[in-house]
């Protein structure tokens, strides 16, 4: 993976914050348009070193007529002056036979789309360099699909992502499966799940309650914090991750007119196996140390005596 470049600042909506106890800088910003993006994120920060990925995830809302999709990768191919590792497109309501006519070139797709049925669907698109496996695949035909892959990152480490599109009439116990499995492996591997999960986190309701429970009680959150529908002004689509396995995060909320939804252009600076070391690492007390051998030599003196006369 490629050392990322960050969108940096002299951006009228942005926020940020560094969490110490974490070691970890999050920022939000928030684009009106690819213009602002671009002329912004050329002022940027070169991080070297560290495993950089960047993800571009838009609920389509449609594209069987392709003009969504050309639209589309016109935006993502031209105009977004950013290299991109991932796209994620939930809601492509495209019939399971016609994926193949959906092309990016330099990348290739993985789909969970229905059969014989519209709505829902969902593709995730990754550059062909990228040593990629697929862990599961749901593409149920009524609800909840989801696509989790698991890319290699070096010899020993790998990311997982899941792609995830939950219908709103989904039911929270097939999130809550679902996470279960997510997280049985995420202390090993860094995860993150992207997709439209349809649930309005910036609303307070026993839903939104419920979910953000179930997210921190493995140290998840949802880190995007611009509305991304703007007609409702709520945020349904989310970028999920536990914050302390990266270095850096930044979320582009670019807005654009492809669908009823825009885009968020997350990149991710993933903490090196070494820097995780390092965070955790115990600190000798010498002094301590020192004062407890000479008390263990003292004892094994007096101790000797009685037993052993030589
Ligand atoms: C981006 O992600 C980080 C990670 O937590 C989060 O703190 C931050 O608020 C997010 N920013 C945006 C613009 O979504
Ligand atoms: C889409 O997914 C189906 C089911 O896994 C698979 O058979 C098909 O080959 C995929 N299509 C493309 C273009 O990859
Ligand atoms: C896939 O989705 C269907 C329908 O929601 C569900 O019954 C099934 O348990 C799911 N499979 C997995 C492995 O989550
Ligand atoms: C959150 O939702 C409310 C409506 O419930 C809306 O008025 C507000 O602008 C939203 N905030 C953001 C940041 O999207
Ligand atoms: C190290 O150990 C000594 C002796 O037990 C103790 O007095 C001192 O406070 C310790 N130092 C630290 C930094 O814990
Ligand atoms: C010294 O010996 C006593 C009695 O056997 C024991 O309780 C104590 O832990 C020993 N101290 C060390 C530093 O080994």
């Amino acid at each position: 993976m490629s050392p990322c470049k960050f969108d940096m600042f002299l951006i009228l909506y942005f926020k940020c914050f560094f969490s110490l106890s974490m070691n970890s800088k999050i920022c939000n910003f928030k684009y009106t348009n690819v213009d602002e993006f671009n002329l912004n994120s050329n002022l940027a920060s070169q991080l070297n070193q560290d495993s950089c990925i960047s993800i571009l995830q838009q609920n389509m809302q449609g594209m069987n007529d392709f003009t969504k999709f050309d639209d589309f990768s016109l935006f993502f191919l031209s105009e977004l002056q950013s290299s991109i590792d991932i796209i994620v497109l939930p809601e492509t309501w495209i019939n399971n036979e016609n994926e193949k006519y959906y092309n990016i070139p330099g990348f290739k797709q993985i789909n969970s789309s229905r059969v014989g049925r519209r709505g829902g669907g969902l593709i995730i698109f990754f550059q062909s360099k990228f040593d990629v496996e697929i862990i599961e695949k749901n593409n149920s035909q009524l609800s909840f699909q989801f696509i989790r892959i698991s890319i290699k990152l070096s010899q020993v480490e790998r990311l997982r992502i899941c792609a995830v599109y939950r219908p709103p009439v989904a039911d929270m116990k097939e999130f809550r499966n679902f996470f279960e499995s997510v997280k049985e492996n995420y202390a090993r591997s860094v995860t993150i799940i992207l997709g439209d999960i349809n649930i309005a986190i910036n609303k307070s309701n026993t839903i939104v309650t419920d979910y953000k429970n179930l997210l921190a009680s493995s140290s998840f959150e949802v880190i995007n914090t611009f509305k991304t529908r703007p007609a409702s002004e709520i945020i349904l689509d989310h970028v999920i991750c536990y914050t302390s396995n990266f270095l850096e995060i930044t979320n582009s909320t670019i807005f654009n007119d492809i669908s009823d939804h825009i885009p968020i252009l997350s990149k991710f600076t993933i903490k090196s196996k070494k820097q995780k070391l390092k965070l955790s690492k115990n600190i000798l007390n010498h002094t301590h140390f020192h004062q407890e051998f000479y008390r263990f030599l003292e004892n094994l003196t007096l101790e000797a005596d009685p037993k052993h006369t030589y």
